[in-house]
């Protein structure tokens, strides 16, 4: 039995202008998907546990399925398996990520499934061939889309600056609080809306992904030198910019809301492509409990996570 765990992800600054060239800074966060192999001859199984969703199985060889929310884990999962051409095995997903809100789900069970296939068939996979069959793979299951930070930041862990490329960024952890809105969020459509806008108004779009670039330039000494204060400063401009960007949403609005009034917070943002999924916050002198209470007050699910965590690692004996 060979079991391997990988982290989601949020983007603290620069998600939207990012598609345009302006650097974005994303960080790995404390929240993984765990998947385990084990031999099993004569059957593919894969069984899961995502969080929101209820645990499910889906046996390959015979097609029997016990529930109908199977598609997401086990579509990835699949692509996997197809890759190495196993067979005889039972995959188990572990996952404290909630699917579809921007926090890099399916990224991390991809690239933990693909971490665990190498240590247990001994393929000996580096890092850097672990992030590339991962993307890969999640592109093609995602149809085309999908970019190599998800699957960078699962892999690697920490901090990643993007802009062009993706280059490491050597910073000290964050604490925060994710508050996901229940709401699906649709990356393709919010950045169609957001293309749309800047053809239309390229004169007024333009110098707003400027402003976030310049944004997410500044935050980086700013996570350096652990200035909260500040930071969350840069976070509300951010989130005010993604706003007139048109792809905040009633509910990511309540939150960033609660989070900066009742919470406390330092700052609060939404995180990724908006319309649904996740915003994010900097706890203020009130602290995390308070910021937690007050985005359950709004009917947000929050959850305490660590920004800069690690990546992808084999879990031992369990
Ligand atoms: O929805 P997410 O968390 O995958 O974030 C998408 C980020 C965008 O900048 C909107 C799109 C992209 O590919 O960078």
């Amino acid at each position: 039995m060979t079991t391997a765990s990988a982290p989601g992800k949020i983007i603290l600054f620069g998600e939207h202008a990012v598609v345009f060239g302006v650097t974005a800074i994303g960080a790995a966060i404390d929240l993984r998907a765990k998947v385990t192999v084990r031999n099993l001859p004569g059957s593919v199984l894969i069984k899961t546990a995502e969080l929101a969703l209820h645990g499910f199985s889906l046996d390959l060889t015979t097609g029997r399925l016990t529930s109908p929310q199977a598609a997401h884990a086990t579509r990835y999962i699949s692509a996997v398996l197809r890759e190495f051409d196993v067979k005889d095995i039972r995959v188990c997903i572990d996952s404290s990520l909630p699917p579809a809100a921007g926090l890099g789900s399916s990224a991390s069970i991809v690239v933990a499934a693909v971490a665990a296939i190498s240590a247990h068939h001994g393929l000996g996979l580096s890092r850097k061939e672990i992030a590339a069959i991962s993307y890969r793979l999640e592109k093609k299951v995602q149809q085309g889309l999908g970019s190599p930070m998800d699957t960078a930041l699962a892999t690697y862990g920490g901090y990643l600056k993007i802009s062009r490329d993706i280059a490491p960024l050597d910073l000290p952890p964050l604490e925060m609080v994710v508050g996901y809105t229940k709401m699906p969020h649709d990356t393709l459509s919010e950045v169609e809306k957001v293309q749309d806008l800047r053809k239309r108004y390229f004169d007024l779009v333009d110098p707003i992904f400027q402003a976030i670039g310049a944004i997410s330039e500044k935050a980086v000494p700013l996570i350096r030198e652990q200035n909260p204060e500040e930071l969350g400063r840069l976070m509300n401009v951010n989130h005010g910019l993604l706003e007139a960007l048109g792809v905040s949403s009633r509910e990511l609005d309540e939150l960033v809301n609660a989070a900066r009034g009742a919470g406390g917070a330092f700052g609060a943002k939404l995180t990724g492509a908006g319309g649904g999924g996740c915003m994010i916050a900097l706890p203020g002198a009130a602290g995390t409990d308070a910021l937690m209470v007050a985005l359950k007050q709004a009917r947000g699910v929050p959850f305490k996570v660590v920004a800069g965590c690690e990546g992808v690692r084999l879990e031992g004996d369990l």
